[in-house]
Parts: structure tokens; sequence; C-alpha cells
């Protein structure tokens, strides 16, 4: 199985959240509680920068007409989005984050 690298886990302390380049892809990597996440890294409304926004707990909240979605799995919380993010099981190994390969869509 191939995967993806996106970024050393010491980049990431709790609370923060990082947008990681990844096989042409952005992805947004988030460390709550020491747990980490990885969601498709814009908006599904009007494609806003979600790096730019904001995380309390498990709700991200983008910047630019705050929908929130649930960090867990990228559900919407609330609009204007509809769609979800999608969203990454990541991997810890040797203190780097990894995500696989084969989820990641076109
Ligand atoms: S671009 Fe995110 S809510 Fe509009």
């Amino acid at each position: 199985m191939e995967y993806l690298r996106l970024c050393a886990a010491s980049e990431l302390p709790p609370g923060e959240m990082n947008q990681c380049d990844a096989k042409g892809k952005e992805f947004l990597v988030l460390n709550v509680d020491n747990r980490f996440y990885c969601l498709d890294a814009r908006c599904t409304h009007a494609g806003a920068p979600l790096v730019e926004g904001t995380v309390k707990g498990l709700v991200l909240t983008c910047p630019w007409h705050y929908s929130r979605f649930r960090v867990s799995d990228g559900t919407v919380i609330n609009g204007p989005a509809h769609d979800p993010l999608h969203s990454y099981n990541v991997m810890l190994k040797d203190g780097q984050l990894f995500i696989e390969a084969e989820a990641v869509q076109p």
C-alpha cells in the first residue's frame, strides 16, 4: 500500500491546523487533543482555504461564510455548505503523519 506523507507531527501542536500538499493536492491536517485528522483543504461551498478558518474542539468553521464541519468525519454541521469534506485516516509513523494514497480522490 502506498502512503502520502503530510508533515511531521511535531509541526502540529494540539489545537493547531496546517495545510499540506501531497500528490498535487491540498490537505488540511489538524491536531485535536493529540489526535490527528485530515480533511480536504478547501470548503465545499465556494472553495475557501479552511486553514484560514477556526477550529474549536472538533468543529471547523470556514473563514468565508462560516459553514461548520465536524473534524472527525468532515460532515456538515451547518451550511451554507451542503457537501461534506472528504476525510482521511491519518497514520503516525516515526513522528511523521501519513494518509493512504488510494483514499485520495483524483
Ligand atoms: S466558502 Fe466556506 S462557507 Fe462559503
